[in-house]
């Protein structure tokens, strides 16, 4: 009886330590880069830039933005008109006011993700 009192125990607490471990790492990023994407199709980004050819031709294809700063990509989000990326006009509306600093900091990841994606493909060939 005991035994399985110790044995019951021991699952309810391997379970809640990982759940605790799962919620830790979560928290800890930056971002979601779910949430990024969610967010990059709901304000419909994709209406002007492109992504691994997907998307409008308005603005740059955004497929390798991830080789810019996260300030770089911050900035031309809330302050599209600072920077004029070569050959575009300038008629991305600002977000500010629109997007939170968490916001942006889900679509920055969702943008880094691209990359690891790149990567691990290559990786696997
Ligand atoms: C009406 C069309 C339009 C929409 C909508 C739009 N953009 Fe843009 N975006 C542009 C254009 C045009 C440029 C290039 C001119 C400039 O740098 O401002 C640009 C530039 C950028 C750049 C810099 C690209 C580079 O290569 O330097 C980023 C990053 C970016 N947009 C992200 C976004 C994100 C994220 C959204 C959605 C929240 C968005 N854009 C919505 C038109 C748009």
């Amino acid at each position: 009886m005991k035994d399985k009192i110790f044995l019951i125990l021991i699952t309810i607490f391997s379970v809640f330590f990982l759940v605790a471990a799962e919620s830790v790492t979560t928290t800890t990023n930056l971002g979601d880069p779910v949430i990024g994407k969610e967010i990059y199709e709901s304000q419909g980004c994709g209406a002007c830039h492109r992504i691994n050819g997907l998307g409008g031709t308005i603005g740059p294809d955004l497929s390798k933005i991830f080789e810019k700063s996260d300030d770089y990509i911050r900035e031309s989000i809330f302050e599209p008109g600072k920077v004029i990326a070569k050959g575009y006009k300038n008629v991305m509306p600002s977000y500010k006011g629109v997007l939170t600093e968490s916001d942006v900091d889900n679509i920055i990841v969702y943008f880094k993700s691209l990359n690891k994606k790149k990567k691990s493909i290559k990786k696997n060939k």
